[in-house]
């Protein structure tokens, strides 16, 4: 047997493995489309995540949130995974926190179609509870893949799950934040997630933090922003 054929049969035979441990008694194979035109980097991994049943999200999932933006982003985000509107809508952050993540973006100088955006998990977890190991373990070879195809320029990691798990670190964000750490040559910001400044509105110091944060990825993409500096 060839190297390409064992490696699919290996990764087929996991797959199998890992839906016979929890609990599937049916394999049920998505109907293959056929493509309109010529699939970019990007297409390639959405079409390989296909309708996803890998991990238990898949069971209480309305839409795959697969991510949005541009295919070749300087800037990515990473957020945890998604929320009961992006759940809906099949687009990451759309709903209030989604909001203030598009104004600081906006306040950067940039537009959410200028950047790329996605989550470590791509189903949501119900009841929006964090994402388990095994989801994120099952869901995070996806990522690595969307980041290979992007290749951007840095990653801005939204929260503990996300700065965590791209990092690998188990410190607390508030320790993690403030600088870039490098991930395979890619330098990540850690930095609050949009929910967790949502929670905080009255605490003006955490806004001013995360605002800290994305000037230093500013900075190290040469962009001048938006406004005077005020927190967006
Ligand atoms: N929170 C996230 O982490 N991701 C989303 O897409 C929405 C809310």
């Amino acid at each position: 047997m060839d190297k390409i054929s064992a490696k699919w049969l290996q990764e087929a035979k996991d797959y199998l493995e890992f839906q016979v441990r929890q609990g599937l008694t049916e394999v049920i194979i998505p109907p293959f489309v056929e493509p309109s035109g010529p699939l970019g980097p990007l297409d390639v991994v959405r079409n390989d995540l296909g309708e996803c049943a890998r991990c238990p999200l898949h069971r209480t999932r309305k839409k795959i949130v697969f991510g949005e933006g541009a295919p070749a982003a300087r800037l990515m985000f990473v957020g945890e995974g998604p929320g009961a509107d992006e759940d809906l809508q099949g687009k990451p952050f759309v709903g209030r926190a989604g909001q203030l993540l598009t104004r600081m973006i906006e306040a950067m100088g940039l537009t959410r179609e200028d950047v790329y955006i996605t989550n470590i998990v791509k189903c949501r977890p119900p009841g929006n509870r964090d994402p388990e190991a095994l989801e994120i373990e099952t869901c995070f070879p996806f990522l690595e893949r969307q980041i290979k195809a992007i290749s951007p320029e840095v990653i801005v990691a939204l929260g503990r799950i996300s700065a965590g798990t791209l990092l690998g670190a188990k410190a607390p964000l508030s320790r993690l934040r403030g600088r870039f750490h490098d991930r395979g040559g890619i330098p990540i910001m850690p930095t609050y997630h949009p929910s967790f400044l949502l929670r905080q509105e009255r605490e003006r110091r955490w806004k001013g933090e995360a605002w800290a944060d994305l000037k230093l990825v500013m900075g190290l993409l040469g962009l001048s922003g938006a406004n005077s500096g005020d927190t967006p």
